[in-house]
């Protein structure tokens, strides 16, 4: 494994092994066990859309492992400036042990791994958000005890965490059962890749896609990016929503997760975000862990 950029690169026997390693760190944070295994190296963050969590773990992830992360705005580099991303990518190969990048094309990233030097880890996509899923398979087996067996269902936009989840799901043994309303299904690439499972189904009725589901997830209606289709969105994606309704025909013990921000009343209700806030946060907070031993294996 040279950079994190899509699930779909990532093998079971990597995400497992990433995930035993999350949570060792995980159990070490907690216990005051210093690890500081990237002890020297250093991480340059681009961020080309705003981020709370993604930033914040990343950096004290960073820091925690005894290394130094460096904020880097694309408005302040001149990449926001046009300066082309295979020269960005040659220039601060030469700086830095690893580069972590939320930006809007997955060309972008995969073009900085082609032309970099230094590992690459993908921090949001308009295509994918890899450490995302990574935290909440953690989560998953944190409050499940396992991930083969148990079944995701995921409500709303064919997004980048859609994406994401349905391959990390199905690569970790899990059924999948996706909702959403036909104009917004996941790309071709990610169907292509689920059609090679029988567990896996796409529908419109979220009834059915929340039948039975051991985890139900779900994502903003307009993602960073889509701000203009707000209005239409909330229209396409009435009924789209994590309620009381539809936690009843899931498992009596079925977990909420949410990779946040969270619209309340939109695609979730107030009262299920609070009744399942425990793992809603636990989630939020094994960014840092997933993230961290996503670093020690790349830039160790
Ligand atoms: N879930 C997530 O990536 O959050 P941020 O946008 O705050 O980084
Ligand atoms: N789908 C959302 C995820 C935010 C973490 C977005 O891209 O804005």
């Amino acid at each position: 494994m040279k950079h994190l950029l899509k699930m779909l690169d990532l093998s079971t026997e990597e995400i497992t092994e990433i995930l035993d390693l999350a949570d060792q760190l995980k159990y070490e944070l907690k216990h005051g066990i210093p690890h500081p295994h990237l002890k020297g190296k250093t991480l340059g963050m681009i961020f080309q859309k705003a981020s709370t969590r993604t930033r914040v773990s990343f950096e004290t992830g960073m820091y925690q492992l005894g290394g130094y992360p460096l904020f880097l705005s694309s408005n302040d580099l001149q990449i926001g400036r046009g300066e082309p991303v295979q020269d960005t990518a040659r220039v601060l190969s030469r700086y830095l042990s690893g580069i972590m990048i939320r930006t809007f094309e997955q060309k972008e990233v995969e073009d900085l791994a082609e032309y970099g030097s230094i590992p690459i880890i993908n921090g949001l996509t308009d295509f994918c958000h890899p450490c995302q899923v990574l935290a909440d398979l953690m989560t998953i087996r944190e409050f499940k005890g396992k991930l083969e067996g148990l079944k995701m269902c995921f409500i709303g936009d064919g997004n980048n965490m859609a994406n994401s989840l349905i391959v990390g799901c199905l690569k970790m043994g899990m059924a999948v059962s996706v909702a959403c309303p036909d104009d917004y299904q996941p790309p071709k690439e990610i169907l292509d890749f689920a059609a090679g499972y029988d567990c896996f189904e796409l529908t419109n009725s979220p009834e059915q896609a929340a039948k039975d589901a051991d985890v139900l997830i779900t994502d903003v209606w307009a993602s960073m990016g889509q701000e203009g289709e707000a209005e239409k969105r909330r229209k396409a994606f009435a009924g789209y929503q994590i309620n009381d309704g539809l936690m009843s025909v899931a498992k009596a013990d079925a977990m909420v997760l949410h990779c946040l921000p969270a619209h309340r009343e939109e695609e979730i209700t107030e009262k299920v975000f609070e009744a399942h806030a425990k793992e809603i946060f636990e989630e939020a907070e094994n960014r840092l862990h997933a993230q961290k031993a996503v670093m020690v294996k790349l830039m160790a």
